[in-house]
């Protein structure tokens, strides 16, 4: 995003953001970590939220020793913190992430727009326990399809905490988020943009086995994008999601270690790339953000290089 040309910052006025506050979940690695690390370039003050608070606090030390180093004296910035960071466990119960909110909230007064990025595919290895597998065992129906850290198992043999958490995570979660920002923004009648972080797995498009929790949730967030933007329109508050192809991240670390990944990329992707984060998300959210996108609203945008257009599902128990 920096290398642009001051052209392109007058043709794309959403490069700058200042000012506007952010707040994003499940900042603590993956997208969310860059997409803080940008929107604080564009002159957002961020929020960054998760569970990991000693990665969130990691992150706003160098968003903040990044933005003041780079702005003269009577800048803000130099005095006062452009990024902080808030616990959150979005699995919580709603009285938790209300209580998390308001501190969000009071940490610049306000939010103007909330990126609900904190998303779980399955359980880690770690959280299954001797007697779930014993559970996984007992079905025997479903073999396990490996995927990028061979966390996510056929319809058969997912076990019941694990859709649980899935489904709690990744769209109960996000409803949560986003009922508690929102009533805000609606009180302060300051309006507002919600960016949902969805999933190919959301589309209609490619279906892959092994993904049940994690694509249903997805598929909802995109219901719920749409719902939401319809009931929240009267108060100025925009809600849209963002379908991502396959970018780097805690979540795909297994899958980009596989050798025939490249010649997907090569071979089937339209674009013959997967491209970055950043900043094939980066540059959208700044504009979902932007003035620029105050009649965008209830959209899900695809962001995948073309990947899901051939109509052959890339899966990634390949
Ligand atoms: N990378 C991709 O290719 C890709 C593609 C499509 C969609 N997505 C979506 O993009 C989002 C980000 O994923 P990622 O790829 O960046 O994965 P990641 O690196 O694993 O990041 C997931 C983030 O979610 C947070 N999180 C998980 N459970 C949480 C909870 N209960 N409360 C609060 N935060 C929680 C994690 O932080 P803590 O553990 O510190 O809480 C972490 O910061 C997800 O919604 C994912 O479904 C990613």
């Amino acid at each position: 995003m920096e290398s642009r040309t001051p052209v392109a910052s007058v043709l794309e006025p959403w490069l700058r953001l200042e000012n506007k506050v952010v707040m994003v979940t499940g900042a603590s690695s993956g997208l969310g970590r860059e997409f803080c690390l940008d929107l604080a370039k564009a002159g957002c003050r961020v929020i960054a939220a998760a569970r990991r608070l000693d990665r969130l606090q990691s992150l706003c030390e160098e968003i903040n020793n990044m933005i003041g180093s780079s702005s003269s004296s009577n800048e803000p910035g130099k005095d006062q913190a452009i990024a902080v960071a808030v616990e959150l466990d979005v699995s919580a119960s709603g009285s938790s992430i209300e209580a998390c909110v308001q501190k969000a909230w009071d940490a610049f007064g306000r939010i103007d727009a909330l990126i609900n990025n904190a998303g779980i595919r399955g359980l880690a290895a770690t959280e299954v326990t001797e007697a779930d597998r014993g559970e996984r065992c007992v079905s025997g129906r479903g073999t396990a399809q490996r995927a990028s850290g061979g966390r996510v198992h056929t319809s058969l043999d997912l076990l019941e905490k694990e859709w649980n958490d899935t489904i709690g995570t990744n769209l109960t979660g996000t409803w949560l988020v986003s009922k508690y920002v929102c009533m805000r923004m609606c009180d302060t009648k300051q309006g507002g943009s919600i960016v949902n972080i969805s999933s190919l797995a959301g589309l209609e498009r490619p279906l892959p086995p092994g993904t049940l929790a994690y694509a249903c949730s997805k598929v909802a967030i995109n219901t719920l994008t749409k719902v939401m933007a319809l009931e929240l329109g009267a108060y100025n508050i925009r809600v849209n999601a963002i379908s991502p192809g396959i970018f780097k991240s805690e979540i795909t670390e297994g899958l980009f270690q596989k050798n025939w990944l490249k010649k997907i990329e090569q071979k089937t992707i339209p674009l013959r790339t997967f491209g970055t984060s950043d900043p094939a998300l980066t540059s959208l959210i700044r504009y979902l953000i932007h003035n620029s996108s105050d009649h965008v609203t209830g959209n899900i945008f695809i962001v995948d290089a073309g990947n899901t257009l051939p109509g052959v599902p890339i899966f990634s128990s390949l």
